[in-house]
């Protein structure tokens, strides 16, 4: 992994529509690293007088750069074209086992965080909790990915899901915060054993410099570094009552 900064340029920009017509925006930013998906990209742009870092999950590969994606409430968002900006990584480290595909488990608001596996296709079936009306009318989620998605009306329908033989194999969850933790108490062990789900809290640095981002952990003496270890992090590690006030939330 990249840790030291590279200065950069947006290639490219282009708007995406996402579920409850959320928008996005994919840019390309000038680079030649290579990345496992679930990694991410730390940008700092000049946007603003004082530029804080953030992670933005990168989800492709040009002959000239790599494609992240930023929501509206992002820095990156206002960019535009020829801007300069700062990254470092591919960061963090990618939740594929590399045998099974796993189920994407997310609701609209946190759909931007498992787009990467969809894009890579590295997915056995995306189960999205909300209603039907949720779905994009554009063009920007192909015809293959509105087939191949469930849509539960209720979390517990996705909880019941994931227990029945449809829903076997490991599980890729981005939820927010309130979200994630009745998830988290609603499954089985089993389930609890093979899932993971993204840690959204804090991360200035992103290569384990500042410390915040770290989460309780009763085995490690200063918890764990979600910046490098995540931010997919396993079920079963989070302490809800510990850290979820930490998790941010997507609108
Ligand atoms: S973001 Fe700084 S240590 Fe993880």
């Amino acid at each position: 992994m990249k840790d030291f900064v590279t200065d950069s340029r947006i290639l490219r920009c282009t708007d995406l529509n996402f579920f409850g017509d959320r928008k996005c925006r994919e840019f390309e930013v000038a680079g030649a690293e290579s990345y496992a998906v679930g990694q991410y990209l730390m940008i700092r742009t000049q946007n603003r007088e004082v530029g804080w870092p953030y992670p933005y999950f990168i989800h492709g590969k040009t002959a000239k750069g790599l494609l992240v994606l930023a929501r509206e409430d992002q820095d990156l968002y206002s960019g535009r074209e020829g801007d300069p900006v700062e990254y470092w990584g591919p960061r963090g480290t990618s939740p594929l086992n590399g045998t099974e595909l796993p189920i994407l488990v997310t609701e609209p608001a946190a759909y931007f965080a498992v787009y990467p596996f969809i894009c890579e296709k590295a997915y056995q079936k995306l189960i999205i909790i909300g209603t039907e009306n949720t779905v994009p009318a554009g063009n920007m989620i192909s015809a293959e990915i509105i087939n191949s998605v469930e849509i539960c009306s209720k979390l517990s329908d996705a909880v019941k899901l994931l227990e029945t033989e449809a829903g076997r194999g490991p599980v890729i969850a981005a939820f927010n915060p309130g979200t994630a933790e009745t998830f988290a108490e609603s499954v089985s062990k089993d389930r609890k054993n093979n899932t993971v789900l993204l840690v959204s809290n804090k991360k200035a640095c992103g290569i384990d410099g500042c410390k915040g981002c770290y989460l309780h952990s009763g085995d490690t003496k200063f918890g764990i570094n979600v910046c490098c270890k995540g931010p997919f992090m396993p079920l079963t590690v989070i302490d809800f009552k510990a850290d979820g006030r930490c998790f941010e939330t997507y609108l």
